[in-house]
């Protein structure tokens, strides 16, 4: 496969390497979101990854002048830049400071949310598939976990959760939900929560809120005022192409927060990410040009798979579920060997393969393996 394109050569990134580094690493024309260039990956030079969902657009132009700015800060706790985002984040949401906590990534509010609402004797209830971290956070506070098929059309099943929640502690909604793109809908999301009791704690997952593109489906941070029992977790992994600095958030009421708060680290954002994600709630145009963007790009991979004859799940999100009508393991491996890493293998959807929607040029590329493998049969 051709090497990527968009990756610095091996030169330009060793010449970025020593007194030129900073600036190289801050410089708009090397980072940011109308640039094209990324740094290498990890996963090694030339591998396309479409794996975890990430942005590949990056951070607002904003949110990197911040952190450059803050270079000089590093020495400081973060907690006066920390507070000051707090403070943004209950303005945007129309809630009180107490009322959000912030999270080393949106992974972390899942751990406090299992920490404080899970036990031996209280499981945390899940849909099945649904982003799996909750049920590993819950086992380590002795919290079982049950599983709730989704829908035949992928939502969550609220009334087959709702029977579940007798014996839960928590009660953890997707929506829109990983892996499978879809929404939950905003009326039944609406109900569930008038009946659910509220000692049963509900943590609404709205990692990708900012791709869903239907009138069916609304944030459920305006809902919070009516129940107790209500958390809503947001990232700034997503939209805001921040996910290797790590900051997320909660908001819920105040007796919520105050329970998260108690297995806490304290200081537990740094302060690149703080000033970061505060700058990024500023730049609204960011978050549309990366939704029209990834909205563009995803229709762009509908109709490719169409022609090539391949159903798939209409997504809200930045990837989408494709169909594969056979087993997806051999053609996710054999995409790895072609330098295409996508999702990890879902055993509840064992025929469907979870791809992340990049750059054009990185569907290209995912396009181009995928059909020189569909052609060779590989799985036979
Ligand atoms: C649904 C969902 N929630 C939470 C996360 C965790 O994101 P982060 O910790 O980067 O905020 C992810 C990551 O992919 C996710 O898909």
């Amino acid at each position: 496969m051709e090497r990527e394109e968009t990756l610095l050569s091996r030169r330009a990134f060793a010449g970025m390497l020593g007194a030129g580094a900073t600036y190289a690493a801050l410089n708009p024309k090397i980072l940011g979101a109308n640039q094209p260039e990324l740094m290498p990956l990890k996963s090694g030079a030339g591998v396309v990854r479409l794996s975890a969902n990430e942005n590949p657009y990056g951070p607002s132009q904003p949110a990197i002048k911040a952190m450059k700015d803050a270079f000089s800060l590093a020495w400081r706790y973060p907690d006066e830049y920390a507070d000051a985002l707090v403070e943004t984040i209950a303005r945007l949401h129309s809630v009180g400071r107490e009322q959000v906590i912030l999270g080393d990534g949106s992974g972390e509010i899942l751990k406090l949310c299992a920490s404080a609402f899970t036990n031996s004797s209280k499981k945390v209830v899940l849909a099945e598939p649904t982003f799996e971290a909750i049920m590993r956070y819950a086992a380590a506070s002795g919290g079982e976990a049950l599983k709730v098929a989704l829908t035949q059309d992928y939502r969550h099943d609220l009334a087959k959760m709702l029977d579940a929640s007798s014996d839960a502690g928590l009660i953890y909604i997707c929506n829109p939900n990983n892996p499978t793109g879809t929404i939950t809908l905003k009326e039944d999301v609406r109900a569930f929560l008038g009946k659910l009791p509220q000692t049963v704690a509900v943590l609404v997952d709205e990692a990708y809120y900012h791709y869903a593109e239907t009138n069916d489906y609304e944030s459920v941070i305006p809902l919070i005022s009516e129940h107790s029992n209500l958390i809503v977790a947001r990232t700034f992994s997503k939209i805001y192409g921040m996910a290797g600095l790590r900051c997320g958030y909660a908001v819920a009421q105040a007796s919520a927060i105050k329970s998260l708060r108690e297995h806490q680290v304290w200081d537990n954002v740094n302060i690149m990410a703080v000033v970061a994600a505060n700058a990024s709630l500023d730049d609204s145009k960011h978050v549309e040009d990366g939704r029209r963007v990834n909205s563009e790009t995803k229709r762009f991979l509908y109709n490719e798979l169409e022609r090539l004859g391949f159903k798939y799940i209409p997504s809200q999100t930045n990837f989408m579920m494709i169909d594969l009508r056979r087993d997806a393991r051999p053609l996710i491996a054999a995409m790895k060997g072609r330098g295409v890493e996508v999702g990890r293998f879902f055993p509840a959807l064992p025929n469907f393969m979870r791809v992340t929607i990049g750059r054009r040029s990185e569907m290209q590329a995912f396009l181009s393996a995928f059909r020189e493998l569909i052609q060779s049969n590989v799985n036979a």
